[in-house]
């Protein structure tokens, strides 16, 4: 394996007052950068410092996870779902911009130093496609500048989408770097949204395919939080869906919507998995709530089985990774759906911390970006050619930067 993984704080090594960290790489080529990402649940930020040369997946010398605070987290969903005044995402931005500045200069105090942030931000909206599409991510970066002094990469998705890309998945190229084998593997994220990735094996036909199979997480913590009236923010451990017996009637109907039917590339949001649709089904439900658990969680499973059965050429074993691996009942559901695939626990086979990976894939896109590298992502995104992905805001220590990066080429 290509890096070490160590979990946990180690001893500070810089003072972290909102003044300039200064260059923090003792190797000449080397770049130290801490990952930031918060995804479609809205849960917080996972952070993780990874140290990087010009090639290879890099060396992770640490993460954390920051928790949103309960009224960020609504005020995020609340924005992802519903309308939204200009006045009210810019406030929004700034309020993730200091909660990003605050979870990293955390971390830099815990893990180390770092020459550069490259942070997700939070999506607010995400649809792709045409001469008009978008993708939206927000949190300020200039929050995060001021406060931590460094280089700022953001915005990663935005170049892709313009390139007449999804602009997402964008971590499977670091599924490869990371977990390419001599037999193809297949990835799968857990997140509120699940992605999937396609790995073909070293020296095998085929070239990487990556897409979002639709719901992760979003139905089941929109579920919970609806049948609980606001009391459970998830199905922890699947407790509940494990008492319910799925609607196979409505299972096979649901499964016969468009998304799941289309082909890749594709891309999926909380627009169309999200609280509203959770309530538009529930609304036309004749069971319990706990079938209704167990129906949906059933459906988060056979919607994955059946984009790997169908859109990918099939591999041995499925690695899952992302919040939803932690869920005993979807995981069996996910197991039952795939005979003859091993569906594992990624960060068991890997030693690959699960609440790292993504947080670590961002590190990479934003040593990527400041490498200038345009990432050929035309079987992942549908994008039209290889663009750089990311937006780049100069640290202090931006001169020194450069004269490091230039030993990358
Ligand atoms: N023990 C658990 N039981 C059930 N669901 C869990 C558990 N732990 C995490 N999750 C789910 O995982 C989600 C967070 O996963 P994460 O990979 O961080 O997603 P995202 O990238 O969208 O933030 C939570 O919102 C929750 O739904
Ligand atoms: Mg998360």
């Amino acid at each position: 394996m290509a890096f070490t993984s160590r979990s946990g704080a180690e001893p500070p090594t810089c003072r972290c007052q909102g003044r300039s960290l200064s260059a923090a790489s003792s190797a000449p080529n080397t770049l130290r950068i801490l990952g930031m990402m918060s995804g479609t649940s809205a849960d917080g930020i996972d952070v993780a410092l990874l140290s990087l040369g010009p090639s290879g997946p890099g060396q992770l010398l640490g993460y954390r996870h920051s928790a949103y605070s309960p009224s960020l987290r609504e005020a995020s969903l609340d924005a992802a779902h519903g309308p939204l005044s200009v006045e009210e995402a810019a406030r929004l931005d700034r309020r993730l911009g200091r909660a990003y500045a605050r979870a990293a200069l955390q971390a830099l105090e815990r893990l180390g130093q770092a020459d550069a942030i490259a942070f997700h931000g939070q999506t607010l909206r995400h649809q792709p496609g045409g001469e008009e599409g978008f993708t939206l991510q927000i949190g300020s970066a200039a929050e995060l500048a001021l406060a931590s002094g460094l280089t700022i990469v953001h915005n990663f998705r935005a170049a892709d989408v313009v390139a007449g890309g999804q602009g997402a998945p964008l971590v499977p190229p670091y599924h490869q770097l990371l977990f390419g084998a001599s037999e193809p593997r297949a990835v799968l994220n857990l997140g509120g949204i699940a992605n999937l990735t396609w790995i073909p094996g070293q020296g095998g036909a085929g070239s990487l395919c990556a897409f979002d199979t639709g719901p992760g997480n979003a139905l089941l913590d929109g579920a919970a939080a609806l049948l609980s009236g606001g009391r459970l923010l998830q199905d922890r451990g699947g407790a509940w869906a494990a008492r319910g017996q799925e609607d196979t009637r409505q299972l096979a109907r649901w499964l016969s919507w468009d998304f799941f039917q289309k082909p890749p590339p594709k891309s999926a949001g909380r627009a169309q998995f999200g609280a509203p649709l959770v309530s538009e089904l529930w609304r036309s439900w004749a069971g319990s709530p706990a079938d209704f658990l167990a129906t949906l969680t059933a459906l988060t499973a056979a919607s994955v089985a059946l984009a790997l059965r169908r859109w990918t050429p099939g591999a041995p074993s499925l690695w899952v990774f992302g919040g939803g691996a932690e869920n005993p009942t979807l995981m069996a559901k996910l197991a039952s759906y795939l005979d003859g695939v091993a569906v594992e626990r990624g960060a068991r086979l890997s030693g690959v911390p699960s609440q790292a990976l993504e947080a670590m894939a961002f590190a990479w896109l934003g040593a990527q970006c400041l490498a200038g590298r345009a990432l050929p992502l035309g079987s992942v995104t549908g994008q039209s050619r290889p663009v750089i992905l990311g937006e780049v805001l100069p640290g202090r220590a931006w001169p020194g930067l450069l004269e490091r990066l230039s030993r990358w080429r």
